[in-house]
């Protein structure tokens, strides 16, 4: 697998997941803060690490951080419908997104209840309807992406390398144990944006962040994954960062 060129990441250790909050929080407010009309394009991502995050959101902010040229989208979502536990929509709905009272155009859903492969179609045809291209390639304002233990990120698994590369913006994928279909934006498309935002937490993610950002080991999706152009940063608790090697 051929290294993919992307800026060298800004390691931030946060001490609690407040603070991971606040820090998310404060990009947001930036964006929506700058002047002119223009929307911004966030993609959120799933699993367990963003739901104490959407719940201080929410509790902190209220709809402070509505506004009319925010629009969410996801990273990846599991092929399960919106009310499924297993759906990350349905957590960052329920948690937070339910409180913005945004017009349900700002809020763009991968429907998971769809057949795969016409969902990876069409969410790339309803990203390539709103988001702004460059280099021939969506470019969002600001990817959260979490890690797995296995080196994946979004929903690219070390035995799926290839979604890192395809020329597709949205692939089928599966989880590698449970088999569950998944839909992922692809490596390209994620290295594409501004500011690519890589959110671990837990002793648990020690071993393969040191395996990433200390030795860039080329087995794991996570490796390739960072803005070609813009900024990446990590962050991590202290026990996630616990393992590396300063
Ligand atoms: C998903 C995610 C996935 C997740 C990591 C970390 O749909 O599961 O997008 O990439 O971010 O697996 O998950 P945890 O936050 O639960 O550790």
């Amino acid at each position: 697998m051929e290294r993919m060129k992307k800026t060298p990441p800004i390691v931030e250790i946060i001490t609690s997941q407040d603070e991971l909050a606040e820090a998310l929080a404060g990009m947001l407010f930036r964006l929506i803060g700058q002047p002119g009309d223009n929307t911004f394009h966030v993609a959120l991502s799933g699993g367990n690490t963003p739901r104490a995050i959407f719940a201080y959101l929410n509790s902190t902010y209220g709809r402070q951080l509505a506004n009319k040229r925010l629009h969410l989208w996801w990273g990846d979502e599991r092929c399960v419908p919106p009310s499924h536990d297993d759906s990350n929509y349905k957590w960052a709905w329920e948690l937070w997104l339910n409180r913005l009272n945004l017009d349900q155009n700002q809020i763009h859903r991968i429907c998971g209840e769809n057949p795969p492969e016409q969902e990876a179609i069409r969410y790339a045809n309803e990203i390539r309807q709103w988001v702004p291209v460059s280099n021939k390639l969506p470019e969002f304002d600001i990817n959260i992406l979490g890690l797995g233990e296995d080196g994946h990120t979004a929903s690219i698994f070390p035995d799926q390398m290839q979604l890192l590369e395809t020329d597709q913006w949205c692939e089928v994928a599966y989880h590698p144990q449970s088999g569950q279909k998944r839909i992922t934006l692809t490596g390209r498309v994620l290295n594409n944006s501004k500011n690519v935002i890589f959110i671990a937490t837990g002793a648990g993610k020690s071993k393969v962040v040191r395996q990433i950002l200390d030795e860039q080991n080329p087995l794991y999706p996570a490796s390739h994954v960072g803005s070609t152009s813009g900024n990446t940063i990590w962050f991590l608790d202290k026990a996630a960062s616990s393992a590396r090697q300063f």
